[in-house]
C-alpha cells in the first residue's frame, strides 16, 4: 500500500507572511504522518514561501524566468520550506529525506513535463519517505518555470503505483454550489457547473483543474481539510472522494 500526500502550501505556512511556517499546522500535520501506517511519498506546495517570490519575477508554469536571481529566490524559499517539513518529519520519527524536482524534472517547448522518478521509487523500496515539493523546472524556451505540487503528485501516484492519493487543502473537499462537501465525483461533468465549467489550463491552485487531474489518475484519491488528514492517513476516506475508475466514460 502506497499513499502519495499533498500538503497544500497554504495548510503549512502562514499564506499572508512571506516564509513564514505555521508552526502549529506543520506540527498536527507531521503528527498525522508519524502516526500512518502507509509506504508515504509526501509532497508540499509553495504558500507563502513559493509564491510570492514566483510573483516578483513573473514565474507561472507556463511563464519563465532566465533570471538568475529570480531562480535562486524561488527555487531558495521551497528548499527552506522543505527543510522545515522534513525536519518536523524527521523529529517524529519519520524517515523523511528531500528530493528537488528542480534537480531532475523538466518541460519540452509545449509545456509537457517530465520528472524523473526512480530514485523516489527506490527511497521508498528502502524505506524512506521522499518529500518533494512544487518547485521550479527546466523548461525549454522559457528557461524556468514553476512546477505545481498538484503536477508532482500526478506524475507521482503513477509512477509509484499508488493505492491512494490524498490532497490536503485548507477547504474540507470541493464544494457545491451550495458551499457544502460533495461527497463523491466520478466524472468532471459531477461538478462543472459547481468549479466554473472547462479550467483545464489551470495546473496551479485551483480546484476544477485538480478535480481534472485526479480524475485521470489509475487510483481514487481524496481532497480534505487539515482537520481530516488523520483520518485519511488511518485509511478513511474523508472529504470528497473522486474516483473515475468504476465509472462509464462520458
Ligand atoms: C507552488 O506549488 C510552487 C512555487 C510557487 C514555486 P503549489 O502550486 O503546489 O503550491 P500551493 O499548494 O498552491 O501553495
Amino acid at each position: 500500500m502506497t499513499t502519495v500526500l499533498k500538503l497544500g502550501g497554504s495548510v503549512v505556512t502562514e499564506k499572508a507572511e512571506p516564509e513564514t511556517v505555521d508552526e502549529d499546522a506543520l506540527a498536527a500535520a507531521a503528527d498525522a504522518v508519524a502516526a500512518g501506517t502507509d509506504d508515504l511519498v509526501v509532497v508540499h506546495g509553495g504558500g507563502s514561501f513559493g509564491h510570492h517570490h514566483a510573483a516578483d519575477y513573473g514565474v507561472s508554469t507556463t511563464q519563465g524566468t532566465h533570471d538568475v536571481a529570480g531562480v535562486a529566490a524561488i527555487h531558495g524559499a521551497m528548499k527552506r520550506l522543505n527543510a522545515a517539513v522534513v525536519d518536523a518529519l524527521q523529529e517524529r520519527g519519520v524517515p523523511a529525506v528531500p528530493v528537488h524536482p528542480f534537480s531532475a524534472a523538466s518541460r519540452d517547448a509545449d509545456g509537457a513535463l517530465t520528472l524523473p522518478t526512480g530514485q523516489v521509487r527506490t527511497l521508498l523500496g528502502e524505506g524512506f519517505v521522499p518529500v518533494l515539493h512544487g518547485d521550479l523546472v527546466a523548461h525549454e524556451g522559457e528557461g524556468a518555470t514553476v512546477v505545481s505540487g498538484d503536477e508532482l503528485v500526478v506524475e507521482l501516484a503513477t509512477a509509484v503505483g499508488a493505492t491512494r492519493v490524498g490532497v490536503c487543502s485548507t477547504v474540507p473537499g470541493v464544494l457545491d454550489e451550495d458551499g457544502d462537501v460533495v461527497d463523491r465525483i466520478e466524472a468532471f461533468a459531477d461538478v462543472a457547473a459547481a468549479l466554473g465549467g472547462s479550467d483545464a489550463t489551470d495546473v496551479s491552485g485551483g480546484m476544477a483543474g485538480k478535480v481534472r487531474a485526479l480524475l485521470a489518475l489509475d487510483s481514487p484519491s481524496s481532497v480534505f481539510g487539515p482537520e481530516a488528514l488523520a483520518a485519511f492517513l488511518a485509511g478513511e476516506s474523508p472529504g470528497t472522494t473522486i474516483d473515475s475508475t468504476g465509472a462509464e466514460p462520458r
